[in-house]
């Protein structure tokens, strides 16, 4: 399995003449990182912001800008760049370009490429709030919408220009998102879903709590899988240094009855639901509003259980698929069928805490997933995204949830 979806894809980066090129940098360096070959086509424009000098060190490829560079004439540029990319992003797209594109202009490199491809493409606009909000852009980018090029929206907020408004570039996980989502299958398109995420924390007094040493890496690699399928992600957070992926709604909470709370709340409007978090079983059996102060003695903690959640939704469910998880260091199989049908569950997500390169800090993760039509399928050890992608495979398989 390779280590992304974007391993080796072939990517077109077009930059225009917006101030916002100068976050065609950090687009260039993200999409390598993440597996991609990049080529540059800046406009004369563009290149008035950034040099092409800068994207050829960064994509570590030659950069393309004019039509008719003598060099190049002998390889036909525009068809050649068109017929050997993946995809074309146009990040910053300028009003002039976006016009271009709507009307089937060929009068400059980048717009020719565009006209003479056919791969997915990407338009990302940016610009001043009026220049995107006059009704001759909008109508522009219904046109190109039309010919099946996606137009990622715009951000609203303070311009360079010291206007405010829609225009400004997205953020750059918003721009990756909408480029990977070009290559997974969308197949939890219209699916909500629900992920929960971390650990809890149950506090003994303002200072002290009982946690446990999930890092809330698994969690949030499946709302980033579930997004990038095309799923509504709803991440229920327990307390956790990671960032949540750009379009998902988060809710960050602390304890278990915080989350239990947010997620029975939730809970009916959503297709699947994917109960990955460390749940704490206990809290303080009592909360002291001021910091206990240790006299000498020993001091004896009173335990109280706290509700379970994921037992509790199996009760309640109707029509969603529900997938619970569980952390064993013996027996693996066998607990996780017992809880599988305990729960009322429709998958479990078993592993093995012992496991080398797994379980709770850890990037990669060894697991064994078991639904409850008896399949049991053993994962290789895997990065915690290719595990994530693996568990929706299975969601899949067992009917995706909802209508
Ligand atoms: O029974 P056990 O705690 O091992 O089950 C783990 C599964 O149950 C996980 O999916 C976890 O999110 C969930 N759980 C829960 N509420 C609890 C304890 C665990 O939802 N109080």
């Amino acid at each position: 399995m390779p280590e992304s979806s974007m391993t080796g894809k072939r990517i077109l980066l077009g930059v225009c003449g917006s101030i916002a090129a100068y976050k065609a940098c950090d687009i260039t360096r993200s999409l390598r990182k993440i597996g991609a070959e990049v080529t540059v086509v800046v406009t004369s424009g563009g290149a008035r912001f950034v040099s092409p000098l800068t994207f050829a060190a960064l994509s570590a490829a030659k950069v393309y800008g004019g039509m008719f560079d003598e060099q190049d004439a002998h390889t036909i540029p525009h068809i050649n760049l068109a017929r050997d990319h993946d995809l074309i992003l146009v990040a910053p797209a300028t009003a002039q370009t976006i016009g271009r594109f709507a009307s089937g202009m060929a009068d400059d490199l980048l717009s020719a490429v565009v006209l003479a491809a056919d791969c997915p493409i990407v338009v990302c606009p940016a610009m001043n709030s009026k220049m995107f909000s006059h009704p001759a852009t909008q109508a522009n980018l219904e046109k190109i919408a039309t010919f099946g090029y996606q137009v990622v929206q715009p951000d609203s907020g303070p311009m360079a220009c010291k206007e405010e408004g829609p225009g400004r570039l997205p953020e750059l996980a918003v721009i990756l998102n909408a480029v990977e989502q070009v290559f997974i299958p969308q197949d939890l398109a219209g699916k909500r879903i629900l992920i929960t995420a971390g650990p809890t924390e149950e506090p003994l007094d303002p200072v002290r709590f009982l946690s446990n040493r999930s890092s809330g890496k698994m969690g949030y690699a499946l709302a980033r899988a579930a997004l990038l399928r095309g799923g509504e992600v709803v991440l229920v957070s327990g307390p956790c240094s990671l960032e949540a992926p750009a379009n998902v709604e988060v809710i960050q909470v602390r304890t278990a009855q915080e989350m239990y709370d947010a997620v029975l709340c939730h809970f009916e409007a959503m297709d699947i639901i994917v109960k990955c978090a460390a749940v704490s079983d206990f809290r303080p059996a009592q909360y002291g509003l001021e910091k206990l102060k240790k006299d000498g003695a020993d001091l004896l903690l009173e335990l109280a259980v706290n509700p379970d959640i994921l037992a509790t939704l199996g009760e309640r469910k109707k029509e969603q698929i529900l997938v619970g998880f569980a952390a064993e260091s013996e027996n693996h199989l066998g607990e996780g069928k017992r809880k599988l049908a305990a729960k009322n569950l429709d998958m479990i997500v078993v592993n093995d805490i012992k496991g080398e390169a797994t379980g709770f800090q850890s990037d990669t993760n060894r697991v064994t997933i078991l639904t409850r039509k008896g399949a049991v399928k053993e994962l290789a050890l895997l990065s915690k995204d290719q595990t994530a992608m693996a568990i929706f495979d299975e969601v899949m398989v067992l009917g995706g949830g909802g209508a």
